[in-house]
Formats: C-alpha cells, structure tokens, sequence
C-alpha cells in the first residue's frame, strides 16, 4: 500500500527539494505518477543488469531510494550468488529501505556517492540521481565508477534531460507537465514542485552525458530507452 503524494498540493513557501521523511512517506506514488516510463526503467534495468553480472561480482546501485532497482536485479541473479550494494545518503530513506529490502544478496549503505570508495564491480547503475550531484562533480564521479568497473562491466544511467532544440524540449516539457496532470497533480502541485527542484535538480543534455562518459573512458556507450525528456543510458567499460 503507497501514500498518495499530496507535498505540494496546497499553495505554500517554497523550499529546496529534499529527499526527506515526507517524501519517503509517499517516494513510491510520487516517481511513478512523475517520470514517464518508470517501471520499464526499473524492470529492464534489473533484467540487464543481472544478466550482465558474473557469478560472485559486486553490483552498486548509487542513489538506491528504496531500493528499486536493486530489488529487480535481485529478483533476476537466479543462482549467481552477487552481492548488491544500494547506497543512499538520506537516512529516512534507507530506514525504509531496510525493511523493504530483505533478499539476502542486497547489502544497504548510507553514504555520499561521492566520497563512498567502489570496490571491484561487473555492473553500477545510477537511476534519477546524478541529476541531484553538482554538474562539476559529475565527470570525477563518472571516472570512479569506471575505475571499478571490470572490463566488460556495465553502467546503467537514468536521467531527464534537456533537448537540443528550444521548440523540442518547450514540447517534451509540456506534453510532461500535462502526463503529471492525467496522473492526478493539480497545475499548481507540478509547478510548486518545479520551483522545489529548480536548485537542486540540474539536468543535462544527452550529448553532454554521452561526451562525460566517453571522457571517463566509457566508448561503447547507447540510449536504451527514450521517452519525452526522459532517458536512460548504457555504457560498457
Ligand atoms: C530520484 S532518487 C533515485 C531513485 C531511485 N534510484 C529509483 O530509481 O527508485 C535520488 C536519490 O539519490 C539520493 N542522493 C542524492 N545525492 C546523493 C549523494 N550525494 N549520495 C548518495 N545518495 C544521494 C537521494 O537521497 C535520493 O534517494
């Protein structure tokens, strides 16, 4: 049972977004009626992932929230015996995680991504979240995690992105704005919102990840899912 995301529903000051109690209470309703494509995301993700992994190696998802991803790649290892490592820096989310999560393989840890040290990994995947890093940040965290990716080993990278065109992105953007609204926001909740993640939320464009990843190291790099001004990347190492 999901709490239906009401946060910004009545008119009121705006602060920065956080990944605060009041948004775990509700994180699971609020992504899915919020990005389009959501649950292929997570469930083609899992299914790539544990097909990518080696018997034994290491799987990080950084920025796990309640830990999604993690739980559809568990739900895919059949007998390979990996040990997947969620990490999150909010402590109510993890919280939660904890008693969401109970499969053996999954081992949950509180930490900044950009300070944690990887060990050895055959597949990351960063789903929604390096948006939330600062964009001159990006490049070194991108080069850690292909520092501890095996050859062969596989990134998996969630994001909304920015167009190249004004007129494409001004269209994605609306025709976003009005998915949120037939999932059941208010234009008031979409815009309170917008104003909430305007700091803290800083996308990109697809070429730009594309050029970050490549300078990491990463060259066989490909957009797996597309959907408005959302997409998800894989890069293999
Ligand atoms: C949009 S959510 C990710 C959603 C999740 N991956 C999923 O697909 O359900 C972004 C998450 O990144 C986490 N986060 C943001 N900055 C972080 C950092 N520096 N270190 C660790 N976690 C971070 C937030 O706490 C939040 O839980």
């Amino acid at each position: 049972m999901t709490n239906r995301d009401s946060i910004f529903r009545d008119p009121q000051q705006i602060v920065d977004f956080a990944f605060d109690q009041r948004v775990v209470d509700v994180f699971p309703d609020m992504i899915r009626r919020s990005i389009p494509g959501y649950d292929t995301i997570i469930s083609i993700s899992g299914l790539m992932l544990a097909e990518h992994l080696k018997d034994s190696e290491i799987c990080y998802d950084l920025g796990c929230s309640l830990g999604a991803t993690t739980l559809a790649i568990a739900q895919r290892l059949g007998k390979k015996r990996c040990k997947l490592i969620a990490i999150d820096n909010s402590e109510a989310m993890l919280t939660k995680a904890r008693k969401l999560l109970t499969h053996e393989a999954i081992e949950l840890m509180m930490s900044d991504i950009r300070q944690v040290d990887l060990q050895p990994a055959g597949a990351v995947v960063m789903n929604f979240t390096l948006q939330f890093i600062a964009p001159k940040e990006r490049l070194a965290l991108i080069k850690k995690i292909y520092a501890a990716l095996r050859p062969g080993g596989l990134l998996i990278i969630s994001e909304k992105i920015h167009c190249s065109e004004t007129a494409e992105e001004d269209y994605f953007n609306a025709i976003h704005a009005q998915y949120k609204m037939a999932n059941g926001y208010t234009g008031l909740e979409v815009s309170q919102k917008r104003s909430a993640l305007e700091k803290v939320m800083i996308i990109d464009d697809i070429e730009t990840h594309q050029q970050r990843m490549n300078e990491a190291g990463f060259s066989d790099i490909k957009i797996w899912f597309r959907c408005l001004n959302w997409a998800s990347i894989l890069a293999v190492k």
